[in-house]
């Protein structure tokens, strides 16, 4: 059995989900019940892409020459006992951690073979955990696997941004999908949505049933959808 894998956004009414040039007490309470909220699933770990990673780690860059000879693309577990992981889609290796947690979750980077040698031995010698995900490319289910069978996680939390979320609901491994719906229309049509899958990739719609829709503080609401086991015919 895979784990069970919920999404979590939050958006503006017509789903855009960049919060920049919000008003700024709209902005800190949506953090807030967003963060509040994602309490509510007891994740083992909650997974985020590099953009998003990257405005979480600070750091500007890592230092150069670490490594003295090749180091084997093999998996790296620096700990296996944390309360909760922090999993980073970083194909290759471009968030700079400055230490090995993040929000106080253990930082899990998930990687490809491609990465520098100086990279991994930079993540080793803060003690960063490391996987690889893929020669060139990730694999999403790939991923989940190894993290349920090395570091036992059952109930992850994909937290964005837009880019890792829309993988993930493409890849068909979403089990549940949580929006917080903040009141403003943002508008911008240049703008993500809360889940951006590339066309060439796009294989078809997430169907979704609803389970419950949670009036929030300040005209929010927090509607949370099972993903419909049922294959609807692709309409003409
Ligand atoms: N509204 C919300 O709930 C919410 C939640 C979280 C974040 N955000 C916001 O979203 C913004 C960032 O979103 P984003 O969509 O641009 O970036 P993102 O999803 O955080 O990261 C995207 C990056 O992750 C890597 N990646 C994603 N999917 C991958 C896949 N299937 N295989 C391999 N690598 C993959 C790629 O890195 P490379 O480019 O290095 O290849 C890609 O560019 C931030 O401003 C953040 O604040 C919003």
């Amino acid at each position: 059995m895979k784990p069970y894998v919920i999404c979590h956004m939050m958006s503006a009414l017509d789903g855009r989900s960049l919060t920049d040039n919000w008003d700024r007490p709209l902005k800190k309470a949506a953090g807030e019940l967003y963060e509040k909220t994602a309490k509510d699933f007891k994740g083992d770990a909650w997974i985020c892409g590099r953009v998003t990673m990257q405005e979480i780690a600070h750091g500007d860059d890592y230092p150069k020459g670490l490594a003295k000879a090749p180091i084997p693309r093999t998996d790296h577990f620096a700990v296996r006992d944390a309360d909760q992981y922090a999993v980073s889609i970083d194909p290759h290796g471009k968030v700079a951690w400055k230490k090995n947690t993040a929000l106080d979750s253990h930082v899990v980077e998930v990687l490809t073979e491609g990465v520098p040698d100086d990279y991994l031995a930079y993540l080793q010698s803060i003690q960063v955990s490391y996987i690889f995900g893929g020669k060139s490319e990730i694999d999403l289910a790939h991923v989940i696997d190894v993290l349920q069978r090395e570091l036992g996680t059952e109930r992850l939390i994909v937290e964005g941004g837009p880019h890792v979320s829309g993988a993930f609901v493409n890849a068909g491994l979403v089990d549940e999908v949580s929006v917080l719906i903040l009141p403003l229309v943002d508008g911008r049509s240049d703008h993500p949505g809360s889940f951006e899958i590339p066309m060439q990739a796009w294989k078809k719609p997430a169907y979704l049933t609803l389970s419950s829709a949670e009036p929030q503080p300040d005209g929010a609401v927090w509607l949370r959808y099972r993903v419909s086991e049922t294959q609807h015919a692709p309409v003409p």
